[in-house]
């Protein structure tokens, strides 16, 4: 049952599941059953890219990209005041208007979608951003390129929801996207994920909770239902594609 995102009572998640690891739904999934991951993203491209766009992939793209191999992102910026990564930025409204309020913030974005990737180099052009840095590709393939509490702050929203039951193993959130998020932030790290898909709610939300890694820091159904006061919304979150209202879940790294 969706409860959180519906706003009924409180799931077993909720009242317990951090006492209760491995309750229905989690059992069987193991590391070795989803490595190496599955493609959790669509098509990389859908439409030519504008002239403009493709000058930024070309010239400006290749200067913000994180060095090929291991890097230590607080190296990339050596006076940034905390180091923040966004997973699968799409259009990268979010990323460019969050480094644009928090100049003193290293961003870095991933995002594999070619029209995403020129579209954020727009916006971080247009807004003369110093302080962006975008991973063309998939999440997973730079956090493994990261030393262990190497990032402040994640944010995961609105990610594809894949909600037939045969392409859930597609999601984002699996439980070694999990142990990976864990091993990169700091304790006492956040991370906020968002979806208007009830069901991707839940299943975050209990695989984020299975282990001590993550604390929820919610304490009534109006900071689950209510946008935080540092969100911004994007034009892909107002289409509302989903099945509910918008739910944030913010986390903080045990
Ligand atoms: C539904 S869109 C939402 C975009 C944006 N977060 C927003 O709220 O407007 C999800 C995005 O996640 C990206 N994505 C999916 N899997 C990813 C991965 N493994 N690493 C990085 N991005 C990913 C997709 O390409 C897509 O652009």
């Amino acid at each position: 049952m969706n409860t959180i995102a519906s706003g009924k009572s409180p799931n077993a998640v909720f009242m317990g599941g951090r006492d209760k690891p491995g309750h229905d739904g989690l059992e069987g999934e193991v590391m070795s059953d989803i490595h190496p991951p599955l493609r959790s993203y669509g098509r990389l491209k859908t439409r030519t890219i504008k002239p403009r766009q493709a000058a930024l992939v070309e010239n400006l793209l290749p200067s913000l990209r994180p060095p090929a191999g291991p890097f230590d992102p607080r190296a990339l910026k050596s006076d940034a005041t905390e180091v923040w990564l966004e997973i699968g930025f799409g259009g990268g409204e979010h990323m460019a208007a969050q480094a644009a309020l928090r100049p003193d913030i290293l961003v870095i974005g991933a995002e594999p979608f070619q029209n995403g990737v020129a579209s954020a180099l727009r916006h971080i052009d247009e807004a003369g951003l110093t302080n962006v840095r975008v991973h063309d590709g998939d999440a997973r393939d730079l956090m493994a390129r990261l030393p262990d509490a190497s990032l402040d702050r994640t944010f995961i929203l609105f990610p594809d929801p894949w909600p037939k039951a045969r392409h859930n193993k597609r999601r984002l959130v699996q439980a070694e996207t999990v142990a990976e998020l864990a091993r990169v932030l700091k304790p006492g790290g956040r991370l906020r994920f968002a979806s208007d898909w009830a069901d991707y709610v839940d299943w975050s939300l209990e695989r984020f909770l299975k282990g001590a890694a993550f604390r929820w820091t919610a304490e009534d159904a109006a900071d689950w239902r209510v946008p935080p006061a540092d969100h911004i919304t994007t034009r892909y979150e107002e289409k509302r594609l989903g099945d509910c209202v918008p739910v944030f879940l913010d986390f903080v790294r045990t």
